[in-house]
């Protein structure tokens, strides 16, 4: 949901935002735009619809003068995506970039109109640059009227703020929506995500809520909105361990592709150290005290895909009950009150505005509350009493791949660090095994052998994603991946429910994709794909041990996955659907690493 960014420094500013938001493309990119400092100390402002390519062709060979200077790439909420709502915004000598909501706009909106302020643009964004720069017309110096203008501010924001008379300066606030710092040598760095400026810097503060910052070139000086800025202090700065090579796309063609192959190593991180002989996460119950009497579950999207697989891992090793909620209805239900009870949110980014909103209701009536995040510093790490981090590294698509796997891969340790008993070595064992034999697979997976069904999914009229147990949430989030890229129609369902509705649809032309790693239910998985077959659909059936006499019988064509444990299918059997998907869409000339209509971090509600 819109990306900022902000530099002050000794180097020419434009290449190192025009490359921090390309990274952050991820977030928006329905339009961009730039303000910087000529040699006369004159401040322009480039903007244009569409991505940072269109901005680059705008802003040719100008490099900017050495000094303060910002950046934004949008994911329009008020207004348009035009030339006139792209950021930045000025308002006389005060231009700023924004990210977040402001929710007494139209209030402001209507005080300024009435003191002879004219809009330019529909923006939210619009009222703050009026608010700053008249506090600063009526003699506030640049960081005490940035304080000003917010203290009459609802609703959130991240903020990247240069003045006309101040070239070097940069003020830059968080409430409520992601801000980073990195410092190097004699420049800082302020971006909406670490990778923005990875390649400049590792020594990174994640900002708080309600903190903001005066940056001149390397001095970082950071307080609360309400002290003043005599009091604001350098803050401790820490290493992210990130490699920059992440953020690149290397060999391969888009983000998504290279994301999906790299599931194994994000498995394999996340497990890394965090076994320790018979006990997984050890920090768990130490930072939680005892096992939960229930856990609730609350995500959105991908993410609540990977905690139905939790619930199921979960109930089946500890026996506590767990229940798992989309966040933004969960939020707004009355919350029975659970002493005993663990809220858990679960969110790649960390940052979604719905399952923060969850976890704080849950949290008002008792629950003690869990976050499992991938990214350090979110505010869900940093405001949940316990997190896990997941370790998949930035994921720059917009469909998430690799932080399921990753998702999944905690789960599944969560699983054995609230079994009652002890947890078997062969159970541990064979869990260890798993990033190594997806590896393995993954390597398999870029063989022409998908070509087949691929062609066959690409001509169909609907294509539904349909199974039991383990393989339901793989159905949902097939399908999820399948919609987000390709634009076509898709839906997931539990195969047990097809004949109650959906079973309506098929006929000759729709196809059927059938995740079935849980053994436990293949006899009656089969029965319903056979309804399916009898209707006219055609069944793609995907798992191991799937007998080739049976071609024509109950499925029409599969995907072979090796006969490993459940554990192993279930990652394995997600590769493939992310990477079904990505080669549909591939195939539709559709943009991949960016679909239309969608942002990687949704920090609205
Ligand atoms: C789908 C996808 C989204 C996210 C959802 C939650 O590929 O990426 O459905 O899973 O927006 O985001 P996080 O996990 O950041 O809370």
């Amino acid at each position: 949901m819109c990306g900022i960014m902000g530099y002050s420094g000794a180097r020419p500013p434009l290449p190192i935002l025009l490359s921090g938001l390309e990274r952050l493309e991820y977030r928006g990119y329905d339009s961009s735009g730039v303000a910087f400092f000529d040699d006369s100390d004159e401040i322009h402002v480039i903007r244009t619809t569409g991505k940072i390519s269109a901005l680059k062709d705008r802003v040719g060979k100008e490099e900017g003068h050495p000094g303060s200077a910002i950046g934004h790439i949008r994911w329009a909420t008020h207004g348009a995506a035009t030339v006139q709502n792209a950021h930045p915004h000025q308002s006389g000598p005060i231009v700023l970039v924004h990210n977040g909501i402001v929710e007494n706009e139209q209030a402001l909106k209507e005080e300024l109109r009435r003191e002879g302020v004219r809009f330019d643009s529909d923006t939210d964004t619009e009222v703050l640059a009026h608010l700053v720069s008249s506090a600063y017309r009526a003699g506030s110096d640049f960081p005490s009227s940035v304080q000003a203008a917010l203290s009459r501010v609802e609703g959130s924001y991240a903020l990247a703020i240069i003045s006309r008379d101040h070239p070097s300066d940069l003020v830059v606030v968080r409430q409520g929506a992601p801000l980073l710092i990195g410092v190097g040598e004699g420049e800082a760095f302020a971006a909406s995500d670490i990778p923005a400026f990875l390649h400049f810097t590792r020594q990174v503060y994640s900002m708080k809520n309600g903190e903001i910052a005066f940056i001149r070139h390397g001095s970082v000086k950071v307080g609360k909105l309400l002290d003043p800025p005599s009091e604001w202090k350098t803050p401790e700065f820490s290493t992210v361990s990130w490699d920059p090579f992440f953020a690149e796309k290397g060999t391969y063609r888009h983000f998504m592709e290279k994301e999906i192959f790299e599931g194994s190593r994000a498995v394999m991180d996340t497990f890394s150290g965090r076994i320790v002989g018979d006990r997984a996460l050890p920090e768990l119950l130490e930072a939680l005290g005892e096992r939960p009497g229930s856990i609730t579950m609350v995500a959105c999207g991908t993410s609540w895909h990977a905690a139905l697989l939790g619930r199921l891992f979960i109930e089946a090793a500890t026996g506590i009950p767990v229940s798992v909620e989309i966040a933004s209805e969960f939020r707004y239900r009355p919350i029975l009150s659970s002493r005993e009870g663990w809220i858990v949110g679960i969110s790649q980014s960390g940052e979604t505005a719905d399952t923060l909103g969850a976890i704080e209701a849950a949290r008002k009536t008792g629950y003690k509350t869990l976050g499992i995040t991938n990214v350090p510093g979110s505010t869900m790490e940093r405001e949940s009493g316990a997190c896990l981090l997941t370790h998949a590294g930035p994921e720059i698509g917009v469909a998430s791949t690799k932080a399921f796997q990753a998702q999944v891969a905690i789960l599944l340790l969560m699983s054995l660090a609230l079994s009652p008993g002890h947890v078997s070595m062969e159970r541990i064992e064979s869990l260890l095994r798993v990033p190594v034999r997806l590896e393995s697979f993954l390597e398999s997976m870029v063989s022409e052998r998908f070509d087949p069904v691929i062609d066959r999914i690409r001509q169909s009229t609907l294509v539904l994603f349909a199974g039991r147990g383990l393989d339901y949430p793989l159905s949902l989030e097939g399908a999820l991946k399948f919609k987000e890229i390709t634009y076509r129609p898709a839906d997931g369902y539990p195969s047990g429910e097809l004949k109650h509705g959906p079973i309506a649809l098929v006929e000759p032309g729709v196809t059927i994709v059938a995740p079935m790693i849980d053994s436990s239910l293949r006899t009656k998985e089969v029965s319903n794909l056979r309804e399916i077959r009898a209707r006219g659909g055609y069944v793609i059936a995907l798992g191991p041990d799937i007998e080739e006499s049976q071609r024509g019988v109950w499925y029409d064509d599969k995907v072979d996955l090796p006969h490993e444990s459940a554990s192993t299918g279930i990652f394995q059997a997600a590769a493939v659907l992310q990477y079904l998907a990505y080669r549909v869409a591939v195939m539709l000339g559709n943009d991949v690493d960016q679909p239309r209509n969608l942002a990687k971090s949704v920090t609205v509600e």
